[in-house]
């Protein structure tokens, strides 16, 4: 543990044993999946952070303009010294406005990837010298514990982006449930979901023209390549994304473009030409599907602000 004087940083990331098990595991089922966790390398973040500010890529804007606009309202609903704990920070941008607006007495960012996290904390830090930092490299998709040098008696979560799409809806109850449980009886949740809308508005955000988004699903065999010394070509692969209304998901593929067999941890992957990987979920909610999923995981809604295109919606929730 690396101690400065209100920063400290935390290692609670799985093991490489845990990634190599996933990983195989997903790629030997008859229909192949990686986890979108495994995404977020260095690159992967940086590429994501370009997502962002994409023309086609709306929810970032979206949700931002939501923060700027309520960030006084949703202070309202606070007071004394307020965890805020953020699920998945990436680069701690999101969090500026909030953290000017409710003045917390901590700031406990969540990440998977470690370095991209310190970094982040390092540079927030820098700016907010009266904040004290509690940066927990950690997997929120299992179950996790905080430190207890993290003190808990008015916490926040804050899990913006839609993030929560990444899970299925049943994925999306559990978290709720152990973010419940994570933030106990006093806490709340500020939480962003992307809204169900036009198939060409959603299938453009993960297919826009500058290719961010191909070059950011294919960055993940780049990551497997290094971490379990494996040989994926990146030009046999290409990005798919389709809005797959029945469920209402983006749903993100890697296509093999020809029959091909890849070395991965020492175990040989078989390719059929036309092959995909399923790499992401993106779930999509109407307000009243999500309001039903937050009550069944005892939550209780406090606040909900969408914009006037009703393409994203912030809700604020407090446990039941
Ligand atoms: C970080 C999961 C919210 O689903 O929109 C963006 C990830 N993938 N473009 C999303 C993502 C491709 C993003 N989340």
């Amino acid at each position: 543990m690396l101690q400065l004087s209100n920063y400290q940083f935390f290692d609670l990331a799985p093991v490489l044993r845990t990634m190599r098990e996933e990983v195989l595991e997903g790629l030997l089922a008859p229909q192949k999946t990686l986890s979108p966790k495994y995404f977020y390398d260095e690159r992967g973040s940086r590429l994501f952070d370009e997502i962002t500010h994409l023309p086609e890529y709306y929810p970032t804007r979206t949700e931002t303009a939501l923060f700027e606009t309520h960030s006084a309202e949703i202070a309202q609903h606070f007071s004394g010294d307020v965890t805020l704990i953020e699920y998945g920070s990436g680069s701690s941008r999101k969090i500026r406005a909030l953290l000017e607006a409710m003045r917390p007495a901590a700031y406990v960012p969540l990440d998977i990837s470690g370095e991209h996290l310190e970094a982040s904390a390092k540079t927030l830090q820098a700016d907010y010298d009266w904040l004290d930092i509690y940066a927990v490299c950690a997997d929120y998709s299992q179950e996790i514990k905080l430190p207890e040098a993290i003190p808990l008696n008015q916490p926040m979560a804050f899990f913006p982006g839609s993030s929560i799409g990444n899970f299925t809806p049943e994925g999306a109850q559990a978290f709720l449930v152990r973010a419940r449980a994570l933030m106990g009886d006093q806490g709340k949740l500020l939480i962003g979901i992307d809204r169900k809308k036009d198939k060409a508005v959603l299938e453009l955000a993960y297919n826009d023209a500058a290719g961010v988004t191909a070059a950011f699903n294919l960055n993940v065999l780049t990551h497997l390549n290094r971490e379990l010394d494996g040989n994926f070509e990146l030009d046999g692969f290409a990005h798919r994304a389709i809005y797959n209304e029945q469920v209402g998901s983006i749903q993100m593929f890697l296509q093999s473009l020809k029959p091909q067999q890849v070395t991965l941890a020492g175990e040989q992957i078989e390719f059929a030409v036309g092959e995909q990987i399923h790499t992401e979920n993106s779930f999509k909610y109407d307000p009243e599907q999500f309001a039903e999923l937050a009550a069944k995981s005892g939550w209780a809604q406090e606040l909900h602000l969408t914009d006037a295109q009703d393409y994203f919606s912030v809700f604020l929730l407090s446990a039941a």
